[in-house]
């Protein structure tokens, strides 16, 4: 039986992943380490409510774990030695060098975990890979594993995340499932066995599916490929219905009552974001290209190209309704992280329409309930498309969104915040020069309510 576990990489997956199963497992040691010693001292800090990550009801898990079974480190050498099982959580990001640049994952981080488990490891362990990562991965970690270890034996498993962000808690407390792939030899049946044991505290049998590793992997890119194919699909119908006078919002909710297509995932927006999506999709396509299967590749590769384009589009939309020239404009953003109740920013629709819109010269301010200006800086900074000091003055941000609206003359809504619409939208027009605009990226804000105080408002999908 597991007793003590150790997760390599305190991000947006292992963080919350672990403290729920050190709330559900008080009998199982949990050790989450990383590199980053001001990740751990913020997963340390004393007010639970200063902890790196915003994720609805996840300071409460943390308060009841940490010090009982739950413990923050960086003494990474130390947590795998005493580990049963090690998770790898570390980040996989797109590859921005060299061979498969923009498509494959950089399996730098996992590869550096690999060889630290092999260098450190004196008694047999379970390795599970968390992160999402490529197919075939799990292949890359034994091999490792078996030929630069001492003698230890090691199982690998892949236990694909489905956790969304902004949701993490209750996707890990009520899973749709949980996907567990292993080697079919015994040893592989028995390392198999042992996770399921720990996720059977609290997941319902049956909802724990177990399958060969590759299928595993495969099942992650292929969960993430499907839910944008439907964002771009809907997203695809926006701009139809923009230029015939249908509206997505009634569309999609005429197709989501049919229940073999369902209604979630039908939300038309400025684009997806988040670290998984595009990563996901492009790993799926460089995986195809390198089996020769074009077709396959392109048909996937379109899902990504639709989402580029539905971004561009709302920033073009932006300049064409302005009078066709956004120089010396302020232009308000309502929202910077890539969907509502997470502090992660990473893909967002935000970062590229902004980008845009500084190319044109316009100056812009942020307001974001949970994202700090550093990181906004830092998204922009990170495209390479002009130097720092002209991000950094191109963009201010706000800490209120009246300060942020303050003689602007248009307002970009890019994160569907809840407390947008709790606004006092009058307050906000009276401040504003006159036509004042509204951009509803995500179609959360009434448009009769907007016009009838003098707004001029475009949402995405209808007129
Ligand atoms: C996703 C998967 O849902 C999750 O299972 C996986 O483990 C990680 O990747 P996440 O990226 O956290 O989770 O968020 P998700 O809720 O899937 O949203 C992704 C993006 O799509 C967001 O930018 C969101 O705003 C956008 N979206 C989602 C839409 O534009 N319309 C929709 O209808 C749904
Ligand atoms: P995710 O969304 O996949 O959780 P994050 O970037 O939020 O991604 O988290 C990954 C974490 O993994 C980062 O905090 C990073 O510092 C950590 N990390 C990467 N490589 C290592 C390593 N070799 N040892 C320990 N931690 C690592």
């Amino acid at each position: 039986m597991i007793k003590n576990i150790c997760c390599i990489g305190a991000g947006y997956v292992g963080g919350p992943t672990m403290a729920v199963i050190a709330q559900k497992c008080p009998h199982i040691k949990v050790t989450v380490v990383d590199l980053n010693e001001k990740r751990i001292s913020a997963w340390n800090d004393k007010d639970v409510n200063n902890i790196p990550i915003y994720e609805p009801g996840l300071s409460n898990v943390v308060a009841e774990a940490r010090g009982r079974n739950l413990f923050f480190s960086t003494e990474v050498d130390k947590a795998i030695d005493e580990a049963d099982m090690i998770f790898i959580s570390v980040n996989t990001p797109t590859k921005t060098y060299g061979v498969g640049k923009g498509m494959a994952a950089d399996l730098k981080y996992i590869e550096l975990c690999a060889r630290q488990i092999a260098r450190v490891s004196k008694t047999d362990k379970i390795v599970v890979e968390k992160s999402t990562l490529p197919v075939r991965t799990a292949q890359a970690i034994k091999d490792i594993l078996e030929h630069t270890g001492n003698g230890v034996n090691f199982q690998i498993l892949s236990n694909p995340e489905f956790l969304a962000e902004g949701t993490a808690i209750e996707d890990l407390f009520a899973p749709d499932r949980v996907l567990i792939g292993g080697d079919v030899t015994l040893e592989g049946q028995k390392a198999i066995q042992a996770l399921v044991d720990i996720y059977a505290n609290w997941v319902p049998k049956d909802r724990i599916l177990t399958t060969n590793v590759w299928s595993s992997e495969l099942s992650k890119l292929t969960a993430n490929a499907f839910l944008a194919q439907r964002v771009s699909s809907i997203n695809a119908l926006s701009e139809l219905c923009e230029k015939t006078g249908a509206d997505v919002n009634e569309v999609a909710r005429a197709i989501g009552m049919d229940s073999r297509i369902g209604s979630k995932f039908l939300k038309s927006s400025v684009g997806f974001g988040g670290s998984c999506f595009q990563k996901d999709i492009l790993n799926l396509v460089y995986i195809a290209k390198s089996y020769g299967l074009n077709e396959v590749a392109d048909y996937w590769e379109q899902v990504i190209i639709m989402n580029d384009h539905q971004k561009r589009r709302f920033a073009k939309n932006i300049i064409k309704t302005l009078y066709n020239t956004v120089s010396g404009k302020k232009i308000a953003f309502l929202g910077w992280a890539f969907k509502k109740d997470t502090n992660d920013t990473r893909e967002s629709a935000a970062i590229y329409v902004a980008d845009d819109l500084l190319s044109e010269q316009a100056t812009i301010a942020v307001f974001d309930p949970k994202v700090e200006e550093d990181q906004i800086q830092f998204d922009l900074n990170y495209l390479e498309t002009r130097s720092e000091e002209a991000n950094n003055k191109g963009v201010q941000v706000a800490s209120s969104a009246y300060d942020a609206c303050k003689n602007a003359h248009a307002i970009a809504v890019l994160t569907e915040w809840d407390e947008f619409k709790t606004y006092d939208w009058q307050k906000i027009y009276d401040n504003m020069l006159k036509p004042a605009f509204v951009f509803d990226g995500r179609n959360i804000l009434d448009k009769q309510a907007l016009e009838k105080i003098g707004f001029v408002y475009q949402g995405i999908g209808s007129r």
